[in-house]
């Protein structure tokens, strides 16, 4: 297997990061294909916390060929920061290309998401407010702009002009507003320092397949956020699902050779929509403070719950995930008992899978099996056999039920926290 693609299979925040800085030791190339700066993915080096929204994790690692694709969103403002960030840490990013194509997050975007999803009141949705929606549906309109725009000024400023006249009524609407020549001395500043970034991620990607080396694509958000396959509409903007990969990249289909779906031991949320197995109350809470669930890239509070596995199955057979890597398991250590659910009740009858229609999650209630926990010992554990029983039993019962084999455990949050169960490369 040379070409595996790691999606979330929740709501995001599986802790996608670590497991993508654990496998990037093994990789040749690493490449984002969906979202922008909404992601955040999150690595522990000693005892720096590293957190990368755009860049993929690689760069961390100097001998990583590391692509943005035209799948993504790029705000240039937030890049240039990124790089900076990543400067100071001693990170020199030249192994970085981000495509041509990719379009650009403009303060238009921000402005409109923040003041829009506002405006929504009860009905919000509770985005990021990074911009992406109104981004990819600028993308869609065939009004937005791309990274080669930056370094052709004729164009930049004609089409940023476009831009900014279909947006100047909304945008009063909201009582918002963005001044365009700002914008436009902004974008020219940054241009000349993104040149150097700027390439072809189609043609690059194409070689590195074609060249055997090894490739780990680093999806962003998870399955359940998919704007196709979420739980529309509290999803985000972009095509989470591993087949996004090869129209994100610039790959025939069919060019991933595994995917690898990263699963956290329990289930959280950020923004609003339905969240079956949500719990409240010091249950919840305590789940929040051990796994630290507050949003690494908003800040928010993360909403807690049991671990569902109706969805993780849902996930599995929606996305083809051939493994999981299973992060977090250190947090249920002292719980007892430890709950997965595995069905619902929808109006009396029970289900045995997802509804046809997630819209119906809202109404669900889940239905529960109670599992031994364990006092301690999953913390920090660095082998399977370190593992109390029933750690290795609530795997076990996770595998069973998603049909897809744990190839990876995380017992903490550091790199050196948890094991590998099987090579997820071969
Ligand atoms: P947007 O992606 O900013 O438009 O937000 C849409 C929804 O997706 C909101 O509920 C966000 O909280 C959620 N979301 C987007 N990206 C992530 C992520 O990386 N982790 C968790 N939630 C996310």
């Amino acid at each position: 297997m040379s070409v595996v693609a790691m999606i979330g299979a929740q709501w995001g925040d599986e802790g996608k990061g670590k497991v993508a800085d654990v496998l990037s030791r093994e990789v040749g190339a690493m490449a984002r294909f969906n979202g922008g700066n909404n992601a955040g993915h999150t690595v522990v080096v000693g005892s720096d916390k590293i957190v990368l929204r755009l860049v993929p994790v690689g760069i961390l690692r100097p001998d990583v060929r590391c692509y943005v694709g035209r799948g993504c969103v790029v705000n240039p403002a937030y890049l240039l920061e990124e790089l900076e960030r990543l400067a100071s840490l001693g990170v020199a990013a030249e192994n970085l290309t981000v495509d041509w194509n990719c379009h650009l997050i403009l303060p238009y975007h921000v402005k409109l998401d923040q003041a829009g999803d506002e405006a929504l009141g009860r009905r919000r949705l509770g985005t990021t407010g990074r911009g992406i929606g109104p981004c990819y549906a600028d993308k869609a309109s065939r009004l937005g702009l791309r990274v080669a725009d930056l370094f052709d000024d004729g164009r930049l400023a004609e089409r940023l002009g476009a831009l900014a006249d279909r947006h100047a009524p909304t945008l009063e609407a909201l009582g918002v507003a963005v001044d365009e020549v700002e914008v436009l001395a902004g974008l020219r500043e940054g241009a000349p320092k993104l040149e150097p970034y700027a390439g072809d991620v189609a043609a690059a990607m194409r070689q590195e397949v074609a060249s055997g080396a090894k490739v780990l694509l680093e999806g962003a958000h998870g399955l359940l956020l998919d704007v196709d396959y979420g739980t529309y509409p509290f999803v985000t903007s972009s095509t989470v699902h591993p087949g996004g990969a090869a129209a994100g990249l610039g790959l025939r289909p069919g060019f991933v050779d595994a995917v690898l779906g990263v699963v956290k031991a329990y289930q959280t949320r950020v923004g609003e929509g339905p969240f079956p197995t949500e719990l409240s109350g010091e249950l919840g809470e305590r789940l929040r403070r051990r796994g630290n669930e507050y949003g690494s890239t908003t800040g928010r509070p993360r909403r807690c719950g049991w671990l569902d596995l109706v969805l993780l199955k849902y996930s599995v057979n929606t996305a083809g995930v051939d493994l999981i890597a299973l992060n977090k398991l250190d947090v249920l250590d002292g719980l007892e008992p430890v709950k997965v659910c595995v069905a619902y009740e929808l109006d009396g009858e029970r289900l045995e899978g997802a509804p046809a229609s997630l819209d119906h999650l809202g109404s669900v209630e889940p239905i529960y099996e109670e599992l031994s926990g364990w006092a301690d010992g999953a913390s920090g554990a660095t082998s399977y056999d370190a593992l109390p029983k029933a750690a290795k039993d609530y795997i076990k019962f996770i595998e069973d039920y998603a049909g897809a084999e744990v190839a990876f455990v995380s017992t903490g949050p550091s790199r050196d926290d948890g094991f590998m169960r099987r090579q997820v490369f071969e």
